[in-house]
């Protein structure tokens, strides 16, 4: 499974990054605002140069012509960027032209089965069903992304990857995992949490302690 790191923080990204994990970058509006960055098109050139796999970068309009320009503005960036458009009428026309062109494009906003068909007769590159938000509204978002892979699973001559967004916890990582979802977009916090686990941080501790009293060394 692909792991693609959710935020527009530069510092956390650089930082994933060194670890050889990260295998893309998503970002949506919300998040970019959130870095207080002073221009949008520099921070998503920067971070292209920083991760070579896709790096989603989110269209501002909603309306057809507008998103299409930006869209295609966007494409021309960086040759990692991934286009991400809302899943509405507008934004699936503007996903197909692009996807036509040879754009990689993100169709983000997805909350139901119906919604990731069409997304994938756009020819998506990527959809991105937020299962996050489902959660939080008492509906099951993991159920969603296991309809969503069994429904394309059923049709070879779709080829878009179900991108698991609005993760949570770790848990949501491994059910996705377990599902076998293409692809994990994940908080910088949660991508931390999967190391964590408190045996091992006891074994390390008492391996530690003894290595110590063989009172021997490694290096010459
Ligand atoms: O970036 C898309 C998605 O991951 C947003 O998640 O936490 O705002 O529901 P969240």
């Amino acid at each position: 499974m692909k792991f693609f790191v959710d935020t527009a923080d530069l510092k956390e990204i650089k930082e994933l990054a060194a670890t050889g994990l990260l295998d893309g970058v998503t970002t949506n509006p919300s998040l970019v605002a959130k870095s207080g960055c002073a221009s949008f098109v520099d921070l998503i050139k920067e971070i292209c140069s920083i991760v070579s796999g896709p790096v989603s970068a989110e269209v501002g309009a909603t309306d057809f012509d507008t998103m299409l320009e930006e869209g295609r503005f966007l494409a021309k960036l960086a040759k990692n960027i991934a286009v991400k458009v809302p899943l509405t009428p507008a934004g699936l026309k503007v996903c197909k032209s692009l996807s036509e062109d040879g754009v990689m494009v993100n169709v983000t906003l997805c909350f139901s089965a119906a919604q990731a068909i069409l997304a994938a007769k756009a020819g998506a590159t990527f959809v991105s069903p937020f299962v996050g938000r489902l959660d939080d509204i008492g509906q099951n978002g993991m159920q969603l992304i296991a309809d969503i892979c069994q429904i394309y699973s059923n049709y070879p001559e779709f080829k878009t990857e179900v991108l698991v967004a609005s993760v949570r916890h770790p848990q949501h990582v491994v059910q996705a995992a377990q599902i076998g979802a293409h692809v994990a977009t994940i908080p910088p916090k949660i991508i931390m949490q999967l190391f964590g686990h408190p045996n091992t941080d006891k074994g390390l501790a008492q391996f530690v302690e003894d290595w110590k009293k063989c009172g021997q060394k490694i290096l010459p």
